[in-house]
């Protein structure tokens, strides 16, 4: 129950956050078709989870405020099915929603649309995410109709239709304590099999047997399994930021960069590093890999409520671009090489993203305009990375090399809590790591 009072918090916000007299519609996530008669693992709607903590698919949530009755948690969901349940499980059904979801009704699914009219009629405001399932769009439109058609018996549509999707996204952005703690409960069991899986690892095993250690360790640990297709990308596969085949051999003296992370009670954690196969770097990998550490050491210390998104993107690209002139990788002026965006062919990808529900977790960047300031509760990614593919126009001693070094950070009220602090990350850290077999 005490997970559910969690739920009932963010609940409680999304009531005062709702216009009187309103209704905020939330469906959960479709169940989706595979092939032949299999269906794709049911993973619920993020936004849905967030204000219900209910898992099963085929669920909608009714938050109706008003003057008369006041907040209302209505929640539509399967009946009990005895047959069902024989060969799929248990169903929740709507005794125990009342008593272990902390639902105040709740309704069989199948008579969503004779009631969804009579709640909804009469609002002021609808509150709902327009296009995220094209079926319940057109719930909403059949229901809206259904309404339409007693206006001479005195009903009406709700007058505003409100965007929930905006208004969700930066409740979900600022994560409480009890997020924290599911957060950081990810980054533990993703650092502890990061350590297992190159501790398996050798020159000539294959990619795919890392990655196989790694959801081995995230779902040993009660984890969910993986927050996102894992990225187990040796020697120039690591050139390729989304690698996911994750089915080439690794060789010796070659890097091995990983981007794998577990999800945890539907929280994630996003972590990278980048491993030398042999366990030593040579020289060019290490030159390389220290000003990747440095930019991001240096974008973690210019973290802290108050900055501007951006100081951190600047901090690490002036890092990346002075450490690759000193390598004679980039040629000319600090300053105009900045102003050039010299360091893009070598890295491309933003320093990081929001971290929560969604592995690139929602809320807004800008905000009129301009990049929003960090504040206390946000959780960020931190992950600057240096990519020479081969072809480049520089010398061909770097050619093949990819680093990228990801924490995940929570911006506290002094500054940054690391998730990921248990995670090796200075050179010889990650050398004796990959070398205790
Ligand atoms: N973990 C992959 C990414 O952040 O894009
Ligand atoms: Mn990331």
């Amino acid at each position: 129950m005490q997970q559910q009072n969690d739920y009932k918090k963010h609940r409680e916000k999304l009531f005062k956050a709702m216009l009187p007299n309103s209704i905020a519609l939330l469906p959960t996530a479709p169940i989706i078709r595979r092939s032949a008669d299999q269906n794709y693992r049911f993973y619920p709607d993020n936004d849905f989870y967030y204000f219900t903590g209910y898992p099963e698919p085929e669920a909608v949530a009714v938050l109706i405020k008003s003057e008369q009755k006041g907040e209302r948690y209505i929640l539509f969901n399967r009946r009990k099915d005895p047959a069902q349940e024989q060969w799929s499980g248990i169903r929740i059904g709507q005794e125990a929603a009342l008593k272990e979801y902390l639902v105040d009704e709740a309704y069989p699914i199948d008579e969503l649309m004779n009631k969804l009219p009579e709640l909804t009629s009469n609002k002021e405001a609808l509150y709902f995410t327009w296009g995220r399932y094209t079926s319940f769009d057109e719930t909403i439109k059949n229901c809206l109709n259904k309404i339409r058609d007693k206006i001479r018996a005195g009903f009406k549509i709700p007058d505003h239709c409100i965007n929930l999707e905006s208004i969700v996204s930066e409740m979900r952005l600022i994560k409480d304590s009890q997020e924290i703690a599911w957060l950081r409960k990810a980054a533990e069991i993703t650092t502890l099999a990061h350590k297992q899986a190159m501790r398996a690892c050798y020159p000539g095993s294959n990619e795919y047997q890392v990655k196989a250690e790694l959801i081995y360790g995230f779902l040993k640990q009660g984890g969910m399994g993986e927050a996102y297709d894992s990225i187990v990308a040796g020697g120039e596969n690591a050139c390729i930021l989304h690698y996911t085949v994750n089915n080439q051999p690794l060789k010796a003296n070659e890097l091995l960069l990983i981007d794998a992370a577990a999800k945890y009670n539907f929280y994630c954690a996003d972590v990278t590093r980048t491993y030398p196969i042999s366990s030593k770097f040579t020289g060019e990998q290490k030159a390389i890999y220290e000003i990747v550490y440095e930019a991001q050491l240096a974008a973690i210390k210019a973290a802290k409520p108050g900055i501007c998104w951006l100081e951190m993107e600047l901090t690490a690209r002036r890092v990346i671009t002075s450490g690759l002139i000193e390598l004679g990788v980039l040629k000319g002026d600090i300053e105009e090489l900045l102003a050039q965006n010299a360091y893009a062919p070598f890295y491309m990808h933003r320093i990081g993203h929001w971290l929560g529900m969604d592995v690139h977790d929602v809320g807004r960047y800008k905000e009129n305009g301009q990049w929003r300031t960090l504040q206390s509760g946000m959780v960020t990614t931190i992950e600057p990375g240096i990519y020479i593919k081969p072809g480049l126009p520089v010398d061909r001693r770097w050619w093949g090399i990819g680093i990228r070094i990801e924490d995940n950070v929570v911006i506290t009220d002094s500054g940054v809590d690391i998730l990921t602090i248990d995670m090796p990350k200075k050179a010889s850290e990650i050398e004796m790591l990959v070398s205790e077999k």
